[in-house]
């Protein structure tokens, strides 16, 4: 069973990573990578495709369309350093959609084929090869395991299931007997994500659908600690506890201030979202948000954030 923290645009950033990797899961993503961006040398997208010593094993995912592109991706990778790369066929926003990439490809399985042969060739069977993808582009259009297939044809080491259509967004359940039915279709590993907040929920779709291993993205939102409670309850049946209010606010700061160190002022600008996913739930969270909206710099939001943790009012 492998235990993997999900590829999050805007929030799989190093931070988060290095926090997964601490509480216990085995792989991360990095954010989703446009191979056209990086194919005209944009820098913002350059500077996403780093992979560091200290966080193998590390994969960059790509979105995109067109296999050459995609394929030199996949080679900057390897030149990088990283470990792994995945290709992103189950990104549902509008402005990715409408260029006929992320879960668009869902859609039109011989450029997602030609994609796929691509990436994976250049993959050389130097490093493994992923792809990500939705159980369809809509409740009409339901086609993982036809598309699973594919993807094993055209060289994807494995494949990962988030079993929800493109229409649905992040709405309702995902399927997981679409899973299921995948894991069933196929001779490579295949990854179950979606809806996994709670030991107990990982251990239910390993159960109920036979897959590899499972992969957490909002699950982990403020909430690291669930790879080592997800671990901790496979190995011993036992459910293990929450942190507590102390431990989860000293996270957030250590979160908070790791933002800030590796991106500047864009850092503490993105430490309240983190910092609102950290508190959410907890007494005095609204307060707690308001004052870290407001906030100016680091010490500020530390310091709103250690008082919540001492359960001290605001
Ligand atoms: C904020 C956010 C950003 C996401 N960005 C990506 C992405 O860049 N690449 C990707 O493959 N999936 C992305 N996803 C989808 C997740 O990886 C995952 O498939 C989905 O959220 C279902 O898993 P969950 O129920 O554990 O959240 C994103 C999801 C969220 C909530």
């Amino acid at each position: 069973m492998i235990l993997l923290s999900a590829p999050m645009a805007g929030v799989s950033d190093r931070p988060f990573r290095l926090l997964a990797r601490e509480f216990g899961c085995d792989m991360t993503f990095t954010e989703m990578i446009s191979a056209k961006a990086l194919s005209f040398n944009n820098r913002k997208t350059e500077a996403m495709l780093k992979a560091y010593p200290d966080e193998r094993p590390l994969s960059a995912q790509f979105f995109g369309r067109e296999p050459n592109r995609l394929a030199e991706a996949v080679k900057a990778a390897v030149c990088a350093g990283f470990a792994a790369v995945d290709f992103n066929m189950g990104c549902p926003a509008p402005k990715i959609v409408k260029n006929g990439e992320g879960s668009a490809l869902l859609l039109e399985p011989s450029t997602a084929a030609r994609c796929v042969e691509a990436m994976a060739k250049a993959a050389g069977g130097r490093m493994p090869f992923s792809v990500k993808i939705r159980s369809g582009f809509s409740a009409g259009r339901v086609n993982a395991v036809e598309t699973a297939h594919m993807l094993q044809e055209c060289g994807a080491g494995s494949i990962t299931v988030h079993p929800r259509v493109r229409e649905q967004f992040y709405s309702g359940h995902s399927d997981w007997d679409i899973i299921r039915r995948v894991k069933e279709a196929v001779r490579i590993p295949v990854i179950g994500n979606g809806d996994i907040h709670t030991p107990e929920d990982a251990k239910a779709m390993l159960e109920r659908t036979g897959c590899d291993g499972v992969m957490i993205a909002r699950g982990a939102l403020g909430n690291p600690w669930i790879f080592a409670r997800v671990k901790a309850f496979l190995r011993d049946g036992i459910s293990p506890r929450e942190p507590d209010i102390a431990e989860r606010m000293a996270t957030a700061v250590r979160h908070c201030r790791m933002l800030t160190e590796f991106k500047g002022s864009l850092g503490l600008l993105e430490s309240r979202k983190h910092a609102a996913w950290y508190i959410k739930g907890s007494e005095g969270a609204a307060a707690a948000r308001n004052s870290i909206n407001k906030a100016l710099c680091l010490h500020d939001i530390e310091e709103i954030l250690t008082r919540l943790g001492s359960r001290a009012s605001f």
